[in-house]
């Protein structure tokens, strides 16, 4: 994986580098390097990453804000995309539409929803993580998720070919978007219904309090835990007693039961610990088999 080829074969702007720490582009903030880290200047540059990899037999994966993602302390082998470069960030609104780059944040989306007076975004405000990001894991919040709102999407399959399609005709479910976990979301046309920008922003400014006053500040991957159809992750945790419990710096937030926040310098290893603590007393205790809602890649530490 020397420098030279992957200069050659992506424009001047991609930017590609060798055993990059990922901690630091995670929300929070664990893991070990990627091999190969690679940021496309633009379509042209993501399909000629594609087909290096598919030449060569490497891994790849699509990294976007890392909000929801655990990498393990030995880090990632293989090419780790990121499409953050403005090529992939460029949107456009045509009320009530917005027409978003799979690198737009969702933050962004937000602002732009309540400038024109859409209606019907506003749960995405606080996630903090791309419309990218949002589209492969259904991301939600408020009792809305992402497909709800989404009219079409564009990305692009292993080979390197760009499709377009409505999402009426996309499989998704609870957090889930197939699709996408094998092939590369490139944007998505947002649809909602034209309002009084301040209704919109005060519906914004509710779910950003009630958000405050329920989740943590401290550095997380936000919920750690799938909901069960039982009962709440939160609420079950909280039922457990487990609040507060910690190994190193990794703890259960005492804010929020399905939080696990990262206190200081915690390894992927000590969350991953807590996470198999508090999976086994959710079974041994309540019988209920937490799933988990934060992806974990990379090597150096068992499964969970
Ligand atoms: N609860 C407790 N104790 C806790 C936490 C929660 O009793 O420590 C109770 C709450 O009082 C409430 C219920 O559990 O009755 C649900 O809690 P909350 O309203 O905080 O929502 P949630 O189901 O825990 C979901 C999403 C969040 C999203 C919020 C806000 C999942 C797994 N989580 O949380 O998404 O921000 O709703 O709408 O679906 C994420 O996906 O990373 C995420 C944070």
């Amino acid at each position: 994986m020397d420098e030279a080829l992957w200069k050659g074969h992506l424009s001047s702007a991609a930017v590609v580098r060798f055993q990059e720490p990922l901690a630091r582009r995670t929300t929070l903030r664990v893991g070990g390097p990627a091999d190969v880290w690679v940021e496309p200047a633009d379509g042209t540059d993501l399909s000629a990453v594609l087909r290096l990899c598919a030449e060569h037999g490497w891994p790849w994966l699509v990294l976007g804000r890392g909000s929801n993602l655990l990498v393990r302390d030995g880090g990632v082998r293989g090419v780790v995309i990121s499409l953050g470069q403005p090529g992939f960030a460029q949107w456009r609104v045509e009320a009530p539409e917005l027409h978003c780059g799979a690198g737009v944040r969702l933050k962004t989306v937000a602002v732009e929803a309540r400038r024109n007076g859409v209606a019907g975004l506003e749960f995405l405000e606080g996630i903090p993580g791309s419309v990218g990001g949002a589209l492969r894991m259904n991301a939600g919040a408020m009792g809305a998720w992402m497909f709800q709102v989404v009219r079409q999407i564009r990305y692009m399959d292993p080979a390197g070919d760009i499709h377009e399609q409505p999402a009426a005709e996309i499989a998704t479910s609870y957090r889930q978007c197939p699709l996408l976990r094998s092939h590369i979301a490139l944007g998505a046309v947002l649809s909602g219904q034209l309002e009084n920008p301040e209704a919109v922003a005060e519906r914004m400014l509710n779910y950003s309090r009630k958000r405050w006053e329920s989740q943590p500040p401290q550095p997380s991957a936000g919920c750690i835990f799938k909901n069960p159809s039982a009962i709440p992750a939160g609420r079950l945790i909280q039922e457990l007693g487990l609040k507060g419990a910690a190994i190193g710096a990794a703890m259960v937030s005492g804010v929020h039961g399905n939080f696990i926040v990262n206190t200081g310098q915690a390894s992927a290893s000590e969350v991953l610990e807590l996470i198999a603590l508090v999976k086994a007393r959710a079974l041994s205790e309540r019988g209920i088999q937490l799933e988990t809602e934060v992806e974990i890649i990379g090597e150096g530490a068992s499964c969970v």
